[in-house]
């Protein structure tokens, strides 16, 4: 069972599980496939993606030849540990997405999460991103503070690719509990990079999501609240589960 809603510009499906979120998902982002075999896809990590992207993956085994031009670019990273620690973005997205797809170097943009100047390397990045860009999909995860990759509630959001001072809540997500070093930092692309997608799809699952998820449904955009500024977008689906979903 579904429902669906036009907010404003915005698509929302509620659904009754999270398995059923990431099948809606996953169909979305083969369609989205399907109809540009270059997207350039732009992914979240953490818990609520995993089984989108798994069940994605699995779509290899029947038509690998949709996956041969497709490009990734990696939302954000952890800053300050190897590229191989277990908290990081760049194992669960190998292990998720490239790996399964096999997606080649040169079609994965990727910041690294120990640079030896971490400056340098989200200018690296944005180059990148301008000249391989725009986001074709952008697909987000919430974090409970409402951030949007590593954008973090501030008073004024940073346009670009940026070094990102965490927050306490974001120190303890289950990512970074992972980690074998010491995360100091984060990497992320920007909100303005976020905005510029062609197309977002958030996707929220759980109880543990639903008072932020609430927040985000009362529309008022803030900085303080990053995910907010996907109400300035004109092409977003969110697809929740009822776990995150107050009936209104
Ligand atoms: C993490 C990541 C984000 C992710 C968000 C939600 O810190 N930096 O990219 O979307 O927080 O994570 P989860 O899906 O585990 O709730």
């Amino acid at each position: 069972m579904h429902r669906e809603h036009l907010i404003d510009n915005l698509n929302l499906l509620v659904v009754d599980s999270y398995e059923k979120m990431s099948e809606y998902a996953a169909g979305f982002v083969l369609s989205e496939i399907k109809t540009n075999p270059n997207l350039l896809i732009c992914t979240a990590t953490g818990s609520t993606p995993t089984l989108t992207y798994d069940l994605v993956a699995k779509e290899y085994e029947k038509a690998p030849e949709i996956f041969s031009h497709i490009r990734i670019i990696k939302l954000d990273e952890w800053g300050g540990v190897s590229m191989d620690d277990p908290a990081t973005c760049e194992v669960y997205l190998r292990e998720h997405l490239i790996q399964p797809l096999h997606i080649d170097e040169s079609r994965f943009i990727s910041f690294k999460s120990n640079p030896d100047e971490s400056k340098q390397e989200v200018e690296r990045i944005q180059k990148e991103l301008e000249n391989k860009g725009p986001i074709d999909l952008c697909i987000l995860g919430m974090g409970v503070n409402g951030h949007l990759g590593f954008n973090e509630p501030v008073e004024k959001l940073q346009a670009h690719a940026h070094v990102a001072q965490l927050a306490d809540s974001t120190k303890d997500h289950t990512m970074a509990q992972k980690t074998k070093g010491n995360i100091v930092y984060g990497l992320t692309l920007g909100i303005e990079d976020i905005l510029a997608s062609k197309k977002i799809l958030l996707l929220v699952n759980g109880e543990h999501k639903r008072e932020p998820f609430d927040t985000f449904l009362s529309q008022e955009v803030t900085p303080e609240f990053p995910v907010s500024m996907l109400w300035k977008h004109s092409d977003v689906t969110v697809m929740c589960d009822e776990g995150a979903h107050s009936v209104r």
